[in-house]
């Protein structure tokens, strides 16, 4: 496949080692310092792009790949305001989409684990449960949107918890997010139940990039001339 890398820091040069060693091609890489290349004509001699740039651009890169018909792998964080935005204009350009939170193959077990222990502790009024992420101090959006993932899937089976809160409150039907930022720390997330009797928690810890630059080019192999919005459930079969 001819990859266009929209975004090309961290997660940029980590996805671009990964897809050339699975035989790809980079058509294009776009970062700040020729953002006057990331054009619907460059990204349109790609057969997907891969979009890691942050909050602020991702959701004019996913409008400007599916204006290009390419479909468009996103994994800026913070953006997702503007998500159901996205998915109407991938709709009406008939496009492909497939936004992941966290595209490592450990978290979306890891998710999966969450919604049955929420299952579980749903009937469990003497629990409060908590959640904690700590991240690199570079990371610009906090939460981080794997917490953000975490917490939703908690609110929607917890009648006890009605919304996620980033800053500690009285309200005990606010569910808790905790973000520390230190470095070095690649993505560290924990939920918690605590009682007076006994606490249950289940962590995830990335040890480095690699998992999450793996992910995104096994959606991007399995978007590649798809149509419709997708997600790593879908990849992964979960
Ligand atoms: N979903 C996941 O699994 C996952 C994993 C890691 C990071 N992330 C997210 O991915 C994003 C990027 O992370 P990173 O660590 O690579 O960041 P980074 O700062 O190292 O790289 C960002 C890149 O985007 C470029 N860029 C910024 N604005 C741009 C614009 N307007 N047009 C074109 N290029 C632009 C920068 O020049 C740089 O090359 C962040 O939002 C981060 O939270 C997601």
């Amino acid at each position: 496949m001819k990859i266009a890398l929209i975004g090309y820091g961290k997660m940029g040069h980590a996805i671009e080692e990964i897809a050339v060693k699975r035989g790809h091609t980079i058509e294009l890489a776009v970062s700040i310092e020729n953002v006057e290349d990331n054009t619907v004509e460059n990204i349109r001699k790609a057969d997907v792009a891969i979009e890691f740039t942050g909050p602020e651009s991702a959701f004019e890169n996913v409008n400007k790949c599916l204006e290009a018909k390419v479909p468009v792998v996103c994994g800026s964080t913070g953006w997702l305001d503007r998500y159901q935005e996205a998915v109407w204009n991938c709709n009406e350009q008939n496009g492909a989409l497939l936004y992941a939170s966290n595209f490592s193959i450990g978290v979306n077990i890891f998710f999966e684990v969450n919604k049955r222990l929420a299952q579980l502790m749903a009937s469990q009024k003497e629990y409060d449960v908590t959640i904690e992420e700590i991240h690199h101090t570079q990371k610009r959006d906090a939460p981080s949107g794997t917490a953000i993932t975490l917490a939703e899937q908690i609110l929607e089976v917890n009648p006890l918890k009605k919304q996620w809160i980033n800053q500690p409150g009285n309200n005990k039907g606010d569910l808790l997010v905790i973000s520390k930022r230190e470095d070095p720390a690649p993505g560290t997330h924990i939920i918690r139940y605590q009682s007076d009797i006994d606490d249950i928690e289940i962590k995830h810890t990335a040890h480095n990039r690699y998992g999450f630059a793996l992910g995104a080019v096994l959606a991007a192999e399995f978007i590649y001339g798809r149509r419709g919005i997708f997600n790593m459930g879908d990849v992964l079969g979960l």
